[in-house]
């Protein structure tokens, strides 16, 4: 036969690696496309800066010397500083004591504002190299400044100017910044496609290997707990379908999937600790004696010896150890009281008792639904929880019909399509 799991399948990890990859890209090229943008951005801000001091340069020193020689007139200085406009829309020469000698302006100077003309006469005449970045609707604007020097290297001079980048250079530096944008956002994408099916590969090589684990883990649960169900009951149903109601139950009341977990693994080994009691006292039709009974309770705390042996077991070991704790204290093994008892082992328990009351035993013919009912009622709120009752007795009734009567392959094929969704990673 196969084990209870074996059909469990596996969801397909393409689809999630891909959408993983697309919200790792998503966000990603945002901050890298940004990140790149503002290279770009910084790259051409220092090649126009480079640009227009390199233009300035184009006032050979060596002219401002002849000038000081008489060897050129004043025309001919303004001559020299017509040569620097193009990209400079304002060009203006001093003499070594910060004293203008010329000012030539080209056709772009109309759009200069009067708040710029200001600035740039605020700008002082270093002696070195240094510039001023301004904002000029939106286009480049610097205003440089260059010292002029003789062979000696003495300054005998200052080029202030106002240099504008052209339409034309723009357009071409953001067209070289788009595309290095998406150059960089393309290698992404590349990189991402390559990757994609290498991580789905490694993906389901991993996948695979945690369902086998996993199979295994829920093979051993089913066998260990059908091992002690056989003892004292004619089929091993009674897992089945205490687990069953226990699951219905928890989901009618929204239990988180990690106590659903713990639910189900509790409830399928919660008496495997009657490993260790012997069948006498297990299966004796008449009332236990108080040494028998003594003997019988200690099969909570051998179970839960038990299941801490094993990991994944453990997670189960307080349905294990509590299921036979009740609500006003007077259960065992600890007399824990109300809340205090694992709100698992609290469900269980109401499980556990509605099943034992309902269903045929060695040693006692099964309840009708009502008077088993009956009887938990009496018991809410001293052996159970009165609002997890209150719960089971709004479900009771439909859970009893689906579950009570069931075949032990129906419940076991139940039980699969019930859980599944619990242990298998999306
Ligand atoms: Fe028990």
């Amino acid at each position: 036969m196969k084990s209870l799991f074996t059909a469990l399948a596996a969801r397909s990890a393409t689809r999630t690696v891909a959408g993983r990859l697309a919200l790792a890209w998503l966000p990603l090229s945002f901050v890298i496309g940004v990140a790149v943008w503002h290279y770009e951005t910084e790259r051409v801000e220092a090649r126009v800066l480079n640009d227009a001091v390199a233009d300035s340069r184009r006032v050979k020193d060596a002219e401002l010397d002849r000038y000081y020689r008489h060897q050129l007139t004043l025309v001919d200085l303004h001559g020299a500083a017509r040569k620097v406009l193009g990209d400079f829309v304002s060009v203006e020469i001093y003499d070594g004591n910060k004293a203008e000698l010329v000012h030539e302006l080209n056709e772009r100077a109309v759009l200069v504002p009067t708040e710029l003309w200001r600035r740039a006469e605020t700008v002082p005449l270093s002696d070195r190299p240094s510039y001023e970045q301004v904002s000029l609707n939106d286009r480049m604007t610097i205003i440089t400044v260059v010292p002029l020097e003789n062979e000696s290297k003495d300054i005998i001079g200052y080029l202030k100017g106002i240099y504008i980048i052209s339409d034309d250079m723009l357009a071409e530096m953001r067209e070289d910044s788009i595309g290095a944008v998406v150059v960089a956002l393309g290698s992404m994408l590349v990189t991402m496609l390559v990757a994609f099916p290498i991580i789905v590969l490694l993906q389901r090589r991993d996948a695979a290997q945690t369902r086998l684990l996993l199979q295994g883990n829920l093979e051993l649960l089913e066998v260990l707990g059908n091992v002690v169900a056989h003892r004292d009951s004619d089929t091993d149903s009674h897992n089945y379908r205490v687990t069953l109601y226990a699951l219905r139950l928890a989901e009618h009341m929204g239990l988180t999937e990690d106590s659903i977990r713990i639910l189900v693994v509790g409830a399928f080994l919660h008496d495997v600790g009657k490993v260790g009691v012997s069948d006498t006292i297990l299966l004796k039709p008449g009332k236990l004696t108080e040494e028998e009974f003594r003997i019988m309770k200690s099969h909570v705390a051998i179970g839960e010896q038990i299941v801490q042996r094993s990991g994944w077991l453990a997670q189960a070991a307080c349905v294990v150890k509590c299921h036979h704790e009740k609500f006003d204290g007077t259960g065992y093994p600890c007399g824990l009281e109300g809340k205090d008892i694992p709100v698992e082992a609290r469900l269980f328990a109401v499980a556990d008792v509605f099943d034992a009351l309902t269903s045929r035993r060695p040693y006692k013919e099964p309840l009708v639904f009502d008077a088993a009912l009956e009887i938990m009622r009496r018991n809410s709120g001293s052996h159970f929880d009165p609002d997890m009752f209150a719960h089971f007795q709004a479900v009771a009734s439909r859970i009893y019909h689906d579950i009570g009567q069931a075949s032990y392959e129906e419940l076991r094929s139940t039980l699969l399509a019930s859980v599944q969704r619990y242990f298998i990673a999306p």
